[in-house]
C-alpha cells in the first residue's frame, strides 16, 4: 500500500506483514528526525498495525534513535529492567542495550510474553528497538494483538473481566527463569544467569519488588479501543485473590492472548528499526541463536497517564 498522496507520501510504504498484527515502512530515512508529515504516517501505521518496523535505513547512533523515539513522547531516561539491570550506552543513559553474545549459553532478555514495565504506574507507550547486528538465522521477535485477545473472548468472561484489577509485579513471579528455560532444550540453553553475570552484561540486582495494579482490560487512549492488560511476565494475581486462586484464569487467558492467529514473527536483518505498542502488544524474543551474536539497542517512551 502507498500512504495518501503528498511528496512524502508518494515515497513511502507500508506493507502489512501479518493478518492481525504488524508491517514492515519502507521509504524513510532517520537520520534526522521525520517532519510532520511523515510522523504522521508513521504513528497512523504504528496505531494501525500495532507493531512496525522500518526497512531500508542507513545504520544509526543511539542519538539518532534517541530523536526519532522522543517523537512519540517523553523518553523513559531510567532504562532499568527489574529484576535485572543492562548495560546504557555511553553517553546515552536512556539507550539500552541488549547483547547476547555467540559464547553465552544462558537465557536472553525478553524471552517470554510479555508488556514491558507493567508494574509501573505509568508503563511504556511504545518501545524503539535498533537491531545493530543481528544472527544469521534465529533471534527473531514475536508479537501479539492484545485488541483481538480481548475481543475474541465470549461475552460471559468479558462481563466477569470487565471492572477487574490484576496486580503487577517486578518479581515477575510467573514469568521469570522457569518459562525462559522451559522454551529450550537443556543442552541449548544450560545453567543460570550466573555466566551472563560473570561476563558483566547482565546483573541481577537485589532491589525490592514494585507492584502496582491496573485494569485487566484496558481502553487505548488513542484509539478507544478496548484490549486485554494482563501479562505472563509480570501480572501476578487479580486484585482480591491470592496468586493461586488467580492463577487458572490468569493461564487461561495469557495462553488465549497469544493465540497463533493473533500473532506475527519478524526475522530481523541489521539496521532495522521496529516500534510496538506497548499498550496493546505482547512481544517474545526467541532465544534460538545459540553461536551467534545479536546486538539490540532500545529507547522506550512513557505512558503520559495510567492505564484505564
Ligand atoms: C525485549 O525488549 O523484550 C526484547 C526484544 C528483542 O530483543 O527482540
Amino acid at each position: 500500500m502507498t500512504a495518501g498522496q503528498g511528496p512524502a507520501r508518494r515515497r513511502i510504504r507500508v506493507n502489512p506483514i501479518a493478518g492481525t498484527i504488524g508491517a514492515e515502512i519502507e521509504g524513510l530515512d532517520l537520520s534526522t528526525p521525520p517532519g510532520d508529515e511523515v510522523f504522521a504516517i508513521v504513528h497512523r501505521a504504528l496505531l494501525d498495525h500495532l507493531v512496525i518496523f522500518l526497512t531500508g535505513l542507513a545504520p544509526l547512533e543511539p542519538s539518532q534513535l534517541t530523536a526519532f523515539a522522543a517523537l512519540f513522547g517523553d523518553i523513559d531516561r531510567e532504562p532499568f529492567v527489574h529484576p535485572f539491570r543492562t548495560p546504557p550506552v555511553e553517553g546515552h543513559p536512556e539507550v539500552f542495550s541488549i547483547i547476547k553474545e555467540a559464547s553465552h549459553r544462558s537465557f536472553n532478555i525478553g524471552g517470554f510474553w510479555h508488556t514491558d514495565v507493567t508494574y509501573r504506574e505509568r508503563p511504556h507507550l511504545c518501545s524503539v528497538i535498533y537491531a545493530r547486528e543481528t544472527p544469521a538465522f534465529g533471534g527473531d521477535t514475536m508479537f501479539a494483538n492484545q485488541y483481538l485477545a480481548w475481543e475474541t473472548l465470549n461475552d460471559a468472561m468479558k462481563n466477569r473481566l470487565d471492572g477487574m484489577r490484576a496486580i503487577h509485579s517486578s518479581a515477575m513471579p510467573h514469568g521469570g527463569q522457569g518459562p525462559r528455560f522451559a522454551a529450550v532444550a537443556r543442552h541449548h540453553a544450560p545453567d543460570e544467569a550466573d555466566h551472563l553475570m560473570e561476563a558483566g552484561d547482565l546483573e541481577v540486582t537485589t532491589v525490592e519488588a514494585v507492584e502496582t495494579s491496573h485494569p485487566v482490560v484496558r481502553r487505548h487512549p488513542e484509539t478507544g479501543r478496548k484490549a486485554l492488560y494482563v501479562n505472563r511476565g509480570f501480572t501476578s494475581r487479580f486484585e482480591g485473590m491470592t496468586e493461586s486462586e488467580s492463577l487458572p484464569l490468569l493461564e487461561d487467558l495469557w495462553n488465549h492472548a497469544v493465540r497463533p492467529e493473533f500473532t506475527c514473527r519478524y526475522r530481523w536483518s541489521n539496521h532495522v528499526v521496529g516500534v510496538w505498542d506497548n499498550r496493546v502488544v505482547q512481544h517474545y524474543a526467541v532465544n534460538d541463536y545459540f553461536g551467534q551474536r545479536r546486538h539490540m539497542q532500545r529507547v522506550s517512551v512513557h505512558e503520559p497517564s495510567r492505564p484505564v
